[in-house]
Parts: C-alpha cells; structure tokens; sequence
C-alpha cells in the first residue's frame, strides 16, 4: 500500500483528464518487455505510410483485436496485419493488465482495450503533434507506457495552434489521458542518443485503446 507522499510524488496531473504516473509500470518491466518480443516475432516492426505518402519515422506494430493502420488509403483500425493477411497477435494478458490497472488508478473505471499500437523510436525520430481520434468512442481513455529511452512528450489541448507543454517521459512512466482532455494533442520531440540498460538504443511507446 503506497502511502500519501509516495502517490503525490509519483502522480503528475497534466490536464483535466490527464494524469503522468511515473514509474508506473516499473515492476513489470522484464515481463512487459518479453511479451513485446513475442509480439514482435509474430507481426515484426514496419515502417507504415502516411495518406499523403510519407514513410513514417517511428517503426510500428500492434496487437489485440484491432490494430491501427496507415496507408494511402488512410488512417483506420484493422483487424488484420495488412503485411501477413493475418489477425494481430493477441495481446498479451500482462499487457492488458497493465493498461486496466493504469486506467483505474488515473480514475476510468470500465476501460478493456482491443487495440494495443506498439511504437519503436531510433535516435532521432519523432512523432509530430497530432489527436488520437481514429477510435469509435471517444468516452474511453488513451493509455500510453514507455520503455527504453527517455523522450519529451509534448502535451497541448484541442487545438493544434493551443500552447503546448513538456514532460519527460522515462522508462516506466505511464500517461493516461481521457475525459476533457481525449482529444488533446500530443506528440514526441526527436528522440536523443542514449543507451538504456534494458532495452538498447530505442524507447518502446504502448498505446491501449478501445478502438471499436
Ligand atoms: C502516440 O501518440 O501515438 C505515441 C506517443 C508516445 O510515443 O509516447
Ligand atoms: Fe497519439
């Protein structure tokens, strides 16, 4: 049982909705980053398009039920690897734990993800802002883990042009997002050098969704 100091210093709240809960998935992390693996071995890392035709910086796999897609034809959910013809791998149940658990402790009740997007950054790349709005039902938050190496999470609000605000974001720290701020826009500074002990020359990002 954590006590009253420890939850102030570990919870960050960043917006009406939105909660930074650092370290949150630490204790896990052997297990959280073994089941990635096995994902990763079923339906590998691949570079996806955007509509408009640019190659995505940031490598990207899924797994679960649905997974988020992008290609000339658009952004949407599929419930197949577009590069297999096969279903995504399930997802695995350490991982749907922790998305649940990270949910409730930031105050969403009933969130069950279908959709897990796993994020593979190399120094450099980025993610620019942008709003997660592919989803059918936007009463349900977003939850976001990362792993490896430290990265700058830009937080801003409804519109692209509202000002925008930094967080670090470390090995283990958790954001939940939902509620006011669902729609909020975010986004990932270009990655830095660095080497994590764990997880090599890369920060891994979970995205759990309820996309359908
Ligand atoms: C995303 O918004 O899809 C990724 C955010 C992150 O990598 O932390
Ligand atoms: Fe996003």
């Amino acid at each position: 049982m954590k006590d009253l100091f420890s939850e102030l210093e570990t919870h960050e709240a960043l917006a009406d909705g939105a909660i930074l809960m650092h370290g949150f998935a630490l204790a896990d992390e052997a297990a959280i980053l073994h089941a990635i693996e096995q994902v990763v071995e079923a339906a590998p890392f691949r570079h996806m398009n955007t509509p408009g035709g640019f190659r995505m910086s940031v490598a990207m796999t899924n797994c679960g039920a649905f997974g988020w897609v992008t290609d000339r034809h658009g952004y949407r959910y599929s419930p197949v690897d577009p590069q297999s013809g096969d279903p995504w791998p399930q997802m695995p149940p350490i991982l749907q734990a922790l998305a649940e658990r990270a949910a409730q402790e930031a105050g969403y009740r009933d969130f069950s993800p279908d959709a897990c997007l796993i994020n593979r950054y190399e120094p450099s790349t980025k993610m620019s802002l942008h709003q997660d709005k592919d989803e059918q039902d936007f009463n349900n938050p977003i939850v976001s883990v990362s792993l490896g190496l430290p990265a700058s999470f830009q937080f801003g609000g409804l519109k692209r042009t509202d000002p925008v605000r930094k967080y670090a974001l470390h090995h283990g720290d958790v954001v939940v997002w939902g509620g006011p701020s669902r729609l909020f826009y975010h986004g990932i500074l270009a990655l830095k050098q660095g080497q994590h002990p764990l997880v090599g020359s890369l920060r891994l990002n979970l995205t759990f969704r309820k996309a359908v």
